[in-house]
């Protein structure tokens, strides 16, 4: 099988049937071996594809998660769906609450500052328990993460934070210090207040945004602030898209 890309893509393998027909080898070379793998399954596309772009409630503003990330920030989080309860403080229109909710979670917390954000979680789990499933009863409340109150602590945050209004790459740079001087104080009160809402030894997940510019690149939430709220930052990977003005760099800690 050939394509126009150097590897073959899932929508390739799939649509050709190379599983069931064939097989697929993938050679992933490393500095001291070479992997072998066997694709033995491909990821159901069709439906990433339909809860990214086809959810009634999206707003490209405030921003949205890709719906792949939320789902890997809700496996770092290592929590057992079963038994824990998960929480996003900065839900928008509830792509992680959706992606728990499909990992089988079935105790799941939403809330965010903003009324419109509220009514797009809401409409966008409607649309998911349409589509079937099993959904479990969620809570959902408006209001800003530094005084979220919760009638108990929860066992796991896996959250977008508020990235600062849309850039485009030409602000004044006295409007992009004043932003990450506005960021840098939301991140302390919220994180020092969500820190008395989870159990100790729980980890939080949370993305957060790194801006580029002509002169470097500059983050706003640093290991040391976290740490001196009480987070133990254990991992930090970036995540990126070519000529993104705000990429994302998501922190996993753990309360001590
Ligand atoms: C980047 S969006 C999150 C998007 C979400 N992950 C999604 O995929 O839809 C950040 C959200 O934070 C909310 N927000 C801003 N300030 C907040 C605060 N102080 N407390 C709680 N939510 C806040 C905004 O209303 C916005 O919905």
């Amino acid at each position: 099988m050939t394509s126009r890309e150097k590897t073959l893509s899932a929508v390739v393998v799939a649509t050709n049937k190379l599983l069931e027909r064939g097989g697929e080898f993938v050679l992933v070379v490393t500095k001291e071996s070479i992997l072998i793998g066997q694709t033995e399954a491909v990821q159901d596309f069709g439906a990433w594809g339909k809860r990214d772009f086809g959810r009634p409630a999206r707003d490209a503003q405030s921003g949205m998660l890709p719906p792949k990330l939320a789902r890997m920030m809700v496996n770092l989080s290592g929590a057992d769906p079963i038994h824990s309860t998960l929480l996003d403080p900065f839900c928008g229109s509830g792509t992680v609450l959706m992606e728990a909710i499909l990992l089988g979670f079935t105790k799941v917390i939403g809330s965010d500052i903003s009324e419109k954000a509220m009514e797009d979680t809401k409409a966008n789990l409607d649309w998911l328990a349409a589509q079937g499933g099993a959904m479990p009863p969620i809570e959902l409340s408006v209001s800003p993460a530094q005084t979220l109150v919760l009638s108990e602590p929860v066992d796991a945050i896996v959250t977008e934070t508020y990235l600062g209004p849309a850039l485009h790459g030409r602000e004044h740079p006295d409007f992009l210090k004043r932003n990450l001087a506005s960021l840098a104080t939301l991140y302390r009160d919220a994180f020092g207040a969500l820190a008395n809402l989870v159990k100790p030894g729980s980890t939080a997940v949370v993305a957060f945004p790194v801006f580029q510019s002509k002169t470097g690149e500059q983050e706003v939430a640093t290991r040391s602030m976290l740490e001196s709220l009480g987070w133990k930052v254990e991992r930090r990977l970036r995540y990126e898209r070519a000529g993104q003005h705000v990429e994302r760099e998501i922190f996993v800690m753990r309360r001590g």
